[in-house]
């Protein structure tokens, strides 16, 4: 497994459309462990394909606290089926823009149709954190991000400081 470099906005490869994956193959697994290991290590709970300069629709998620048993999830070609009318709002942050956060609203729950890492079709029923978490990560797929569904003057006030802190050389992150 591989720690991989994790792009920060504002990146092309953020905003684009990322592409159905054809066929699960050692590649895609490969590829899932190593974004998993970077997203552990960031840390964080969930990272999407794009993140790592990869347009494929994949993403791995893991909600659980501290103290809890791991649940890494691993999904490729995820759909949303259903989502509730009932929104909930979380501050979110995104491993593409480092130390920001912001409330966002989404729908509380969501019901999503994916493959697993053998290439088999599975779907789940998400609520609270990892239904948000879910839907965060698919956007990226979509090459939409958090601040995406923020007030302008906010998302200007994050992409700003984000400007800064990268020209302070203060993000490590890939370029
Ligand atoms: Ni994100």
């Amino acid at each position: 497994m591989a720690i991989l470099p994790i792009l920060v906005a504002p990146h092309p490869v953020l905003k684009r459309k990322a592409q159905p994956v054809a066929a699960v193959t050692d590649e895609e697994r490969r590829l899932l462990d190593d974004m998993l290991e970077t997203m552990y290590d960031a840390p964080g709970i969930g990272l999407a394909a794009p993140q790592v300069g990869v347009s494929k629709r994949m993403l791995v998620v893991d909600v659980a606290r501290e103290g809890e048993a791991p649940q890494p999830m691993k999904l490729i070609n995820p759909e949303i089926l259903e989502t509730s009318d009932d929104l909930a709002a979380y501050e979110e942050g995104c491993l593409s823009f480092p130390d920001q956060f912001a409330e966002v609203k989404r729908p509380a729950a969501v019901r999503i149709a994916y493959l697993d890492e053998t290439g088999e079709a599975r779907e789940i029923k998400a609520e609270g954190l990892l239904a948000t978490c879910l839907q965060h990560e698919i956007d990226h797929l979509d090459g939409v991000v958090f601040v995406d569904h923020i007030s302008q003057l906010k998302r200007t006030m994050i992409l700003r400081k984000l400007q800064k802190l990268k020209k302070q050389g203060r993000l490590q992150a890939a370029e």
